[in-house]
């Protein structure tokens, strides 16, 4: 009786392939809007029978590999025993649905591929509500009108993550997506920048979508006066500026000179005031002047008028001095190391002294010269090429 098990077992085992291997495979598929979209059917032991795509309308697209719909977006890219691929450009939101892919045999086998379209987000919207102000708060909000599934916005601050309060709201397909924040701010954070972020599954991993907004926060001015010299002597020309910070920026810069008036000769433009061919009488206190809307700020400048013969000491003549001796004490000793090698070069060849105590040193991008004139008083030249 075992014999005959052997052929029984083929022909159930032939009988069971024919039935279930003929037939069509296919996948869900996922793309961004305005991107290109790919749908396969898969083919089992392809006989030459008919296959039919359609579309989610059920509208036949390609009938056995014929164009039957006139949508150029759709194009055939593959028709083999093995599988039919078209792809879809230019993907809309009305193209989602599900994707019939047909084999007419003697019992038609059908599947279908589900085509889901996301929305990546475009770059948010940031806008400030009002006009910030020092010691007031600003209040951001940052939208994203379109995108699918909702996207998700972040707030950064100098790379630290702010809280945002989220709303969100379904138009049809997308979604609009809204994120407000909210802090207080100073004179220092005018100028900085506050990032909003967009991200969702249609953009690629990683990838987000940003735009940065520059706090503009308003302040009251300072001023102070930079002197063009330190000390004034009769018959100088002395140049004030009044460097002035403010927001919105004051206008004009106004000069003063306690409860006398300014020298005839003085001239002010802009924020400096020229003070030529001082004396003694121009001795005072100067101020400029600048305000905005939020305030007003002054600086005061002693201005002392020294005879032209008078021997001040300043401050700042003091580390140039010292500056200038280092210097001088360095450039002698560079000068001494390089009559010393080429004195050592000289005597390494072997050569007499045929020249004389001058050395001509043509090495690298310096060449440096050196005429020795004979009591230790040395000139140095360099050309640098
Ligand atoms: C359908 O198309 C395939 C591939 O071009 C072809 O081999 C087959 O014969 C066609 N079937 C019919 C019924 O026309
Ligand atoms: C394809 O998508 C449809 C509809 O969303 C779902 O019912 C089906 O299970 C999905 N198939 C696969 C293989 O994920
Ligand atoms: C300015 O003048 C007023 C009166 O004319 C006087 O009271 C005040 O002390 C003066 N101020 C200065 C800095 O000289
Ligand atoms: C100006 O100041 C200098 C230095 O203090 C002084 O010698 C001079 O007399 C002053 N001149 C006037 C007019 O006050």
């Amino acid at each position: 009786a075992r014999r005959f098990q052997w052929p029984l077992l083929l022909v159930w085992a032939a009988a069971a392939g024919t039935g279930s291997a003929q037939g069509v495979q296919t996948e869900n598929v996922t793309v961004a809007e305005g991107g290109v979209a790919e749908i396969t059917c898969r083919l089992h032991q392809y006989d030459g029978s008919i296959v039919v795509l359609q579309n989610p309308a059920r509208q036949t697209l390609f009938f056995n590999g014929t164009r039957a719909l006139k949508d150029e977006r759709f194009q055939l890219e593959e028709f083999s025993p093995r599988r039919v691929r078209i792809k879809l450009s230019d993907a809309r939101l009305d193209d989602e649905g599900g994707y019939f892919c047909q084999l007419y045999t003697e019992d038609t086998h059908h599947q279908i591929a589900t085509l889901t379209v996301l929305v990546a987000p475009e770059n948010p919207i940031v806008e400030g509500r009002e006009q910030a102000v020092e010691g007031g708060e600003v209040e951001l909000s940052c939208v994203v009108p379109r995108s699918r599934p909702p996207a998700v916005l972040r707030w950064y601050r100098d790379r630290k993550e702010l809280r945002g309060v989220d709303s969100r709201q379904e138009n049809g397909k997308v979604w609009s997506v809204a994120s407000t924040v909210r802090f207080q701010v100073d004179r220092k954070d005018d100028g900085g920048i506050v990032t909003c972020e967009a991200q969702n599954a249609a953009l690629p991993p990683g990838h987000s979508k940003q735009t940065q907004y520059v706090l503009d926060v308003q302040y009251s001015p300072t001023a102070r006066i930079h002197a063009s010299q330190a000390v004034v002597r009769e018959g100088d020309t002395l140049v004030l500026t009044c460097a002035v910070t403010g927001n919105p920026r004051p206008g004009q810069i106004r000069w003063s000179r306690g409860n006398e008036s300014l020298p005839e000769r003085a001239e002010a433009v802009a924020e400096t005031l020229t003070l030529p061919g001082l004396t003694s009488l121009d001795n005072g206190t100067y101020t400029c002047e600048a305000g905005n809307k939020h305030g007003q700020a002054r600086a005061p400048y002693v201005l002392v008028v020294y005879d032209p013969g008078a021997v001040v000491e300043a401050q700042t003549s003091v580390p140039y001095a010292i500056v200038g001796g280092i210097l001088a004490l360095l450039v002698f000793l560079i000068i001494c190391v390089l009559v010393g090698m080429v004195w050592c070069s000289v005597r390494q060849k072997g050569s007499y002294l045929t020249h004389e105590a001058s050395g001509l040193d043509e090495q690298g991008e310096a060449r440096e010269a050196f005429l020795n004139g004979g009591d230790g008083h040395k000139r140095k030249e360099e050309f640098f090429i």
